[in-house]
């Protein structure tokens, strides 16, 4: 899989689990939808800010613009995910911060998949694409599973792993006709 497809398949599975948290038989099984939403998204939000936007910063004209706006998203989202986080297991306020965390995804999937990554798909070669999608796989192992809205969401305050890191900037210098050395 590509870098998108990868994003995407990302987006499919939060939604089965918003379904599936509407399917829970009991409160125990809610929760542990809960901390397996909690967990998806922080990795692909994370994901996103430290490989998707910077790149789309660089090749989109307007992207920053555009990131900034994306970046907010992101913020908020965390925000819920961290009310989530910190409620005990039962509790009443649960379904509602669900419901509300489901809204801001809807939105949120729904401008990236019709606007930034069909734009990304037109501005960068499969086999960047391709490339970008290898180094995500590798990223994940190490991505974080808890939502950290306060922290720095673009690097380089927010890093890669070594390797991974060198990878991705080999890329971009790529992509900005960088010589090579
Ligand atoms: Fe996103
Ligand atoms: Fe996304």
């Amino acid at each position: 899989m590509d870098a998108i497809e990868l994003l995407k398949h990302d987006h499919r599975k939060v939604e089965q689990l918003f379904r599936d948290y509407h399917a829970a038989a009991d409160g125990t099984q809610r929760r542990a939808v809960v901390e397996t939403l909690i967990r998806e998204l922080s990795r692909h939000a994370a994901l996103e800010e430290l490989m998707l936007y910077p790149l789309a910063k660089k090749v989109l004209p307007g992207g920053a613009h555009e990131i900034h706006r994306y970046l907010a998203e992101h913020k908020a989202a965390k925000e819920t995910l961290l009310a989530l986080d910190k409620l005990p297991a039962d509790d009443d306020r649960t379904g509602e911060l669900v419901e509300r965390l489901r809204r801001e995804i809807e939105e949120h999937v729904r401008e990236e998949e019709g606007g930034l990554m069909p734009q990304l798909r037109d501005a960068v070669s499969q086999r960047e694409l391709d490339e970008l999608g290898q180094l995500l796989v590798r990223a994940r192992q190490t991505a974080p599973t808890r939502p950290h809205p306060h922290a720095p969401a673009e690097p380089p305050a927010l890093s890669l792993a070594g390797p991974v890191a060198a990878a991705y900037d080999r890329l971009r210098d790529r992509l900005q006709g960088r010589p090579m050395t």
